[in-house]
């Protein structure tokens, strides 16, 4: 990991993420230490965030160390057309580590061959988005106790869904029964599932969720992603398929936990929030002791 841009889930391995879980779990125990004293890391946000960018920037600050960056390309010298490669060469002369994320799909990965800092990848457009995936991942070792042999529910927009994509690529290594339920137009894609089929894991496509959501460990909604259809008719067909209701959670396991990389819209209704299952606003919190973990491995400041 260290000195190593992270631009896919798999540029990790088993061992990789579960040495960042349990360092995550000593950040939320001190998340406020002095470990970047004299560290700049740049944020690079070409596409809207909260709670990425916000996490990443807390989780600096917190350890001491000093951000850089924009939230809007607009305000930068990409409006005047200068190239991602040009930029990010200029960037790695200010910055100790550079955290992006841009629409386009490989743009993280194209990045990392320019740069000569570490890049971390934090969402290129419908690929990955791995940081998400390692609080993903924390969240689910803190609240099943385990990562291995979980029934785990994805819904919504698994053909645009860049978290999903990464989660299903770790949660691959743990023996994950995977069910995937949406509507035909945003299915989870082949690669996937040709992954899948692999390395012999099993996988169920289902068109609804309320017939089999008691067989669930981890139910994890997801938005339908309107920045990413070209046919806004398109959209409007499909935006409301999947809403999760309170009532929906009756009968369902002791142990599920709802999981949503956020923001929603209205694919969980606000009476959810305050069920002992909910646990997407937790999920983000710990995003930043995830992303703690994810900097200093990288900057090799683990001892
Ligand atoms: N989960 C996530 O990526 O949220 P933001 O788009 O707000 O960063």
């Amino acid at each position: 990991m260290v000195g190593k841009s992270l631009v896919s889930i798999d540029d990790y391995s088993k061992e990789d993420y579960l040495k960042i879980l349990e360092l995550s779990a000593k950040y939320e125990k001190n998340p406020k230490q002095n470990i970047l004293q004299g560290y700049v890391i740049a944020t690079l946000f070409f596409e809207p965030s909260t709670r990425t960018r916000l996490s990443f920037e807390s989780a600096v600050n917190q350890l001491g160390g000093r951000i850089i960056g924009f939230s809007d390309s607009g305000t930068t010298s990409a409006s005047k057309g200068e190239t991602l490669s040009d930029a990010i060469r200029i960037v790695s002369n200010y910055s100790d580590l550079i955290v992006m994320r841009h629409p386009v799909e490989g743009s993280a990965r194209w990045a990392s061959e320019m740069a000569t800092v570490p890049i971390i990848n934090a969402g290129d457009g419908a690929n990955q988005h791995p940081t998400q995936t390692l609080l993903d991942m924390y969240s689910i070792k803190k609240t099943q106790g385990t990562l291995e042999g979980l029934e785990i529910f994805m819904v919504g927009d698994l053909k645009y869904g860049r978290t999903v994509h990464s989660l299903l690529m770790a949660m691959s290594k743990f023996k994950t029964t995977f069910h995937f339920i949406s509507p035909d137009e945003l299915k989870m894609p082949d690669e996937y599932k040709q992954h899948l089929d692999a390395l012999g894991l099993k996988y169920h496509e289902h068109k609804d969720f309320t017939d089999i959501i008691a067989e669930a460990d981890i139910l994890y909604m997801t938005r339908v992603q309107k920045e990413r259809f070209s046919d806004p008719i398109e959209y409007e067909r499909v935006k409301n398929v999947y809403i999760l209701k309170n009532e929906m959670l009756e009968n369902t396991k002791k142990n599920l936990k709802v999981l949503h990389p956020l923001p929603r819209v209205n694919e969980i209704t606000v009476d959810v929030d305050e069920n002992k299952k909910a646990y997407y606003f937790t999920q983000a919190r710990n995003g930043v002791y995830a992303r703690q973990a994810i900097i200093t491995s990288i900057l090799g400041l683990n001892k």
